[in-house]
């Protein structure tokens, strides 16, 4: 990644930190009480991992992640005042979010980021299920603001993750590709057993959701290179 791109996406990340995503007041908030008991346990795990603590990270790119950390904690903060405003307890640990926590500690910024893009992608498409999910039209424009967040994230991350794996011999990038993708599908398959009945209500079985977020993986870690023409020839 040069320089240039790695200036706009601080760019960006800066530009948001002075104006943290809100949630207009005054949108209808009703969260009907069999609603409430199908999302609450799934929920408070996301909210949960949003809570990233980021040390590693921090240590790694200074100002930059410093940035995008407050990001994930404007998300974890939306996402609390919501769930407190009707009830739903929050989480102190669940094992899924240690197991990610654990795994993040343990690497460098590569495995690091691979690690992250996983937990932010299958996330992209939980948020969206759970916008589909729900009549509360605060949860709706909660779950859009995540999501438009986390896309710029994850346009970073993919861009950032393909640069560090450009630099490597081709049999380590293919060793990496195939194992971070068989990681990928592991834990959306996860994720959809813990969090089953949420999505199964929402229409969606091991398979449909799993063909989600693997499509949303090859979007961003398998970019199909276009042909390069040869036939501009002759404009003007
Ligand atoms: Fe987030
Ligand atoms: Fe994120």
């Amino acid at each position: 990644m040069s320089p240039d791109e790695l200036k706009i996406w601080l760019n960006h990340f800066e530009y948001h930190a002075e104006r943290p995503r809100c949630i207009p007041p005054g949108l209808a908030d009703v969260l009907r009480p069999e609603e409430r008991a199908l999302i609450a346990s799934s929920i408070a795990t996301f909210q949960l991992g949003e809570q990233s603590e980021g040390g590693t990270l921090l240590r790694a790119a200074g100002r930059f992640v410093e940035l995008f950390i407050r990001e994930e904690q404007r998300h974890a903060s939306l996402l609390r005042s919501f769930m407190e405003d009707h009830g739903i307890p929050l989480k102190s640990s669940h094992w899924t979010d240690r197991a990610f926590r654990r795994l993040r500690r343990l690497a460098g910024l590569e495995l690091y980021m691979c690690v992250l893009i996983t937990a932010e992608l299958i996330g992209n498409v939980y948020y969206r299920v759970l916008a589909s999910a729900t009549g509360s039209q605060r949860l709706k424009v909660l779950c859009r603001t995540l999501v438009a967040d986390e896309l710029v994230h994850v346009a970073f991350e993919s861009q950032l993750l393909l640069a560090l794996r450009a630099a490597r011999p081709a049999w380590a990038r293919t060793l990496m590709r195939s194992t971070h993708r068989a990681f990928f599908a592991g834990t959306a398959s996860v994720v959809w057993l813990t969090h089953r009945v949420l999505l199964r209500h929402s229409g969606h079985d091991a398979r449909t959701f799993l063909r989600l977020c693997l499509a949303q993986y090859d979007f961003y870690l398998e970019p199909v290179s276009l042909p390069v023409s040869t036939s501009v020839s002759g404009r003007g």
